[in-house]
């Protein structure tokens, strides 16, 4: 165990704060902050030690790539070989924020964060705090989401600290992450763009900026007929408890879910949780806000685990635009178990 060094940004002197971090960083130390999307931890992307200790400290296999973050949209040059114009609008279009694209690499973005790929992930991010880290580092920071591997990432200070006090550097505290859900993976280096992960920047929020389709290779992992393969728990956004999606009306769901023992858990919209008082309910906000729901999903997921509740129900919800970032993690938190009720 090392000491961390914990700041909370609305507590401290920011700019000392982002000068103490930003040192650390270059000095090949871990730093965890706040982004729009979700907690990072930090290293600096050009120094493979420091890198390395992030697979260490989140317990990452080594072939996982990492995005690289960076302040400036100039700097994509110095890491990126071939910037197209469509990945030039992009940038222009949602940059900073939540959308990570995928480059081949130049030379000097070390293998030991691309998983020996030839290509490099980049994204710049909205957050005030991520966004100043990174200028006054001076260096690309490379950060996966600040979690365990195979657990819920982090939206909140307590749950980074739960995870990671005495592993990292330093913990800076921003708040509650306003997406809560991990950036849009898009890789522009194949004649027809593919999104690899799907966030907050949909399908159509890219083709409406670049004009032609893009592939989106996370759609099918939504069909309910694919079996539940054994020996194939590929654990991910998984909290302690067993997670079920129910799917169906909520009436449907009221019935199913009055038949279970009250130590069961519920996550879903504030109607359906209205409509269970006597569970134990983690409402994500109304069903027509999919922002709020985002925001909640992995806060609800990692509570239910504070609360030790083993079984977790979850709503389904509606599987298009921002409903299937959500949909994507919740199938996977849930191994893709599905009852339809
Ligand atoms: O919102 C986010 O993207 C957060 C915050 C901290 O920025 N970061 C994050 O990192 O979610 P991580 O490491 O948890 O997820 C990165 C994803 C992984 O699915 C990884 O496989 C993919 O991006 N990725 C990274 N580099 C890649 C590359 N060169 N080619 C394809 N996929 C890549
Ligand atoms: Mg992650």
């Amino acid at each position: 165990m090392m000491k961390t060094k914990i700041f909370h940004s609305e507590k401290d002197n920011i700019e000392t704060l982002i000068a103490y971090a930003a040192n650390i960083l270059r000095q090949g130390g871990l730093v965890v902050f706040p982004t729009e999307t979700v907690y990072g931890i930090g290293a600096n992307a050009l120094n493979p030690d420091a890198a390395h200790n992030i697979y260490q400290v989140k317990g990452r296999p080594s072939d996982n790539p990492l995005i690289v973050h960076v302040a400036n949209e100039k700097d994509v040059s110095k890491y990126a070989q071939t910037i197209t114009d469509d990945a030039m609008k992009l940038m222009e279009a949602f940059w900073p924020g939540p959308l990570t694209i995928v480059f081949n690499k130049q030379p000097i973005i070390p293998e030991a964060i691309t998983g020996g790929l030839d290509t490099v992930a980049i994204r710049m991010p909205s957050h005030p705090i991520a966004k100043a880290l990174i200028q006054e580092a001076n260096v690309p920071v490379c950060a996966p989401s600040a979690n365990i591997s195979g657990t819920p990432s982090s939206t909140i200070f307590k749950h980074v600290h739960d995870d990671l006090n005495g592993k990292v550097d330093v913990i800076i505290d921003g708040g509650q992450s306003t997406v809560g859900l991990e950036s849009t993976v898009l890789d522009m280096t194949t004649d027809t763009p593919v999104i690899l992960r799907p966030g907050a920047i949909t399908k159509s929020m890219i083709e409406t900026i670049i004009k032609r389709d893009v592939i989106d290779t996370t759609v099918h992992i939504t069909d309910d007929t694919i079996p539940k393969a054994p020996g194939m728990k590929y654990r991910h956004y998984a909290p302690e408890g067993d997670v079920t999606l129910l799917k169906g009306t909520h009436k449907n769901m009221i019935t199913f879910i009055t038949q279970q023992d009250q130590s069961i858990g519920v996550i879903g919209s504030n109607e359906l949780c209205a409509q269970l008082s006597d569970y134990h309910t983690y409402p994500l906000g109304p069903k027509d806000d999919p922002e709020l729901i985002a925001r909640n999903v992995f806060l609800a997921l990692r509570t239910m685990d504070e609360h030790n509740i083993r079984t977790i129900y979850v709503e389904a919800f509606e599987n298009k635009e921002l409903g299937q970032a959500i949909m994507n993690r919740l199938l996977k938190a849930s191994n893709h178990t599905i009852i339809e009720v």
